[in-house]
């Protein structure tokens, strides 16, 4: 048989990402023999050593590449990596240092060895079995070098091979720093690839529960029909991480940039969009655009909260680990970048308008967790509610205070009311995917108190999904499965250039204003709770507070 062959070229081959993600999931995806048979790696890295011959730099990469592939897990035998490493070859290319003032090199020399070892790679293993020869770059390499790096593709013609095949660019964030740098981004690489060759990475819209929501919102009836402002109160959209800050990268960033910009509004897109035409991913990114254009300018004085976290009182000498943000090494001392950030958002559409949509993002909290929390209007005309509950209680008062002679003769239907809470529509992506909903049901025993109870809706979904991961039929890990989807050309799941630019047009009124100091910068104690001014923000705009009901429970792997 014939098949399509792939080269696939990772432009940044020793840095963080390569090493810690990309190394490991592609090799995840030759384990799990997910890779097209015909499959090659170049691993390029930017050259700091000159004066070592390409021998030398080979053998050391595969000595830095080597060590991350989980070989050493049990189930994975040794072979299995020297097959894999034997797929590999590795270049150097000239680049600039991240921060070079320096005039950066010319776009031919940046590149050429590389393209010149793709072309050797493949050319040694093309055989008459080659239909077409594809190839994909992914560019892990610090944002600053994209420009120069995507306009070397621009002169080292000709990148598209003679035959038939495609050329496609992976891009890892940060796409830009606010909207008029990202167009700018987006404009240099249309200059050379077209749209649909570029694949922009939101890690979060690799996660299966993004899909999930996508399926639960279009294909029940039970959610249909209320997924509006007549039913939805509230979504709260939360990312919480225990730990803090750690990179000089999130400095120059900041909370807004790292997280909110992306994928929480990636999340709120899939979560807020009209139903799409077909599930042809760009039917679903035009439905995600156009809820993206339809958020309302945010007020940010009125409407954000930004934060830093200090070191928690009592600790403030500062073990490395409970050191205050601005007290770490690589945060500049009077840095505006928040590590907390809440932004309110409103979409003035039929749908959503009135309904506000509560992000939330913060490092060095208590706990990590991110969640989608649809929270539900009250029932009309509650029979339940709390006014009955008083009255109750009242009555209830005076009988026993009529009749004290015979305590606990009259079963008791108020003493162990609790307010149930609204109800909830719950979606998880961490510590672990889960969904459910919460419901009010009665109280067992006498009388109809109502309480919260849960409906489940993911312990057989997880159970399916490790099966199937275990026999190879799915892959285990985010970028996994969007580098397969990258190297298959499905869209759905990479941004497309006009939502990331809608993205940044909402997020940088609330940068701009936190960098003038028009929102006071709150701070938080680290491994606490986060500002109260949060709390008061969501509580003002009828966020009910319910977020611990399952907390400590553990349930779902
Ligand atoms: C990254 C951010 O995109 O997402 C990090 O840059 C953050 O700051 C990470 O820690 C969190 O991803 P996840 O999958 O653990 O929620």
């Amino acid at each position: 048989a014939r098949h399509e062959c792939l080269t696939l070229i990772v432009l940044g081959a020793t840095g963080n990402l390569a090493q810690r993600k990309l190394f490991p999931s592609l090799f995840n995806l030759f384990a799990a023999g997910q890779l097209p048979p015909r499959v090659r790696v170049v691993a390029a890295a930017r050259d700091g050593h000159s004066d070592e011959s390409f021998g030398d730099l080979d053998l050391k990469m595969r000595g830095v590449v080597a060590p991350v592939l989980p070989s050493n897990t049990a189930t994975i035998p040794p072979a299995l990596v020297n097959e894999f490493l034997a797929l590999v070859r590795f270049a150097r290319f000239n680049a600039p240092p991240d921060d070079a003032s320096t005039s950066p090199p010319s776009a031919s020399s940046l590149l050429s060895d590389v393209f010149a070892l793709t072309r050797a790679h493949e050319a040694e293993h093309a055989d008459a079995a080659c239909l077409a020869h594809n190839r994909l770059f992914y560019l892990a390499l610090p944002h600053a070098l994209y420009a120069a790096v995507s306009g070397a593709f621009y002169t080292l013609v000709p990148i598209r091979p003679p035959a038939s095949g495609w050329t496609r660019l992976v891009l890892e964030k940060p796409f830009g720093h606010d909207a008029a740098s990202a167009a700018a981004l987006n404009a240099s690489l249309r200059t050379r690839w077209s749209e649909g060759d570029l694949f922009r990475i939101d890690r979060y819209l690799g996660k299966e529960v993004i899909d999930n929501l996508l399926v639960m919102r279009f294909a029940n009836r039970m959610l249909t029909p209320i997924w509006n402002r007549e039913n939805v109160a509230s979504v709260q959209i939360t990312f919480e991480e225990t730990g803090g800050a750690a990179t000089a990268y999130f400095d120059e960033h900041g909370i807004v940039r790292d997280v909110m910009q992306n994928h929480l509004l990636q999340v709120m897109a899939v979560l807020a969009m009209d139903r799409p035409v077909s599930l042809e991913p760009e039917d679903i990114r035009d439905a995600k655009l156009k809820v993206l254009r339809q958020v309302r300018r945010v007020d940010p004085a009125a409407d954000a909260v930004a934060g830093q976290y200090v070191a928690p009182a009592g600790d403030s000498a500062g073990s490395s680990s409970s050191k205050g943000y601005l007290e770490q090494s690589f945060v500049k001392p009077d840095s505006k970048s928040p590590t907390f950030a809440m932004v309110v958002l409103r979409i003035k559409n039929e749908r959503w308008d009135g309904v506000p949509f509560v992000l939330k993002a913060g490092k060095g909290l208590g706990e990590r967790r991110s969640e989608i929390r649809i929270q539900l209007k009250d029932v009309p005309g509650d029979i339940f509610d709390d006014e009955e509950e008083e009255e109750d209680e009242d009555e209830e008062e005076a009988a026993a205070a009529r009749d004290d002679s015979h305590p606990g003769c009259e079963p008791s239907r108020s003493s162990t009311k609790t307010d149930p809470g609204p109800n909830e529509f719950v979606i998880r992506l961490q510590p672990h995917e889960e969904m459910y909903m919460k419901l009010t049901i009665k109280e067992p025993g006498l009388g109809v108190s109502p309480v919260p109870s849960e409906m489940e809706l993911s312990s057989r979904w997880r159970a399916t999904q490790l099966r199937k991961e275990a026999t190879g039929e799915t892959v285990r890990g985010t970028l996994s499965r969007l580098l397969l989807d990258a190297v298959f050309g499905h869209r759905a799941h990479f941004v497309r250039g006009d939502e990331l630019e809608a993205a940044w047009a909402i997020v940088d009124p609330v940068n701009e204003a936190v960098e003038r100091g028009d929102v006071a910068m709150a701070t938080y104690a680290l491994g606490g709770d986060g500002p109260e001014e949060a709390n008061a923000l969501a509580s003002r705009v009828g966020v009910v507070q319910t977020r611990f009901d399952r907390r400590g429970s553990g349930a779902v792997p």
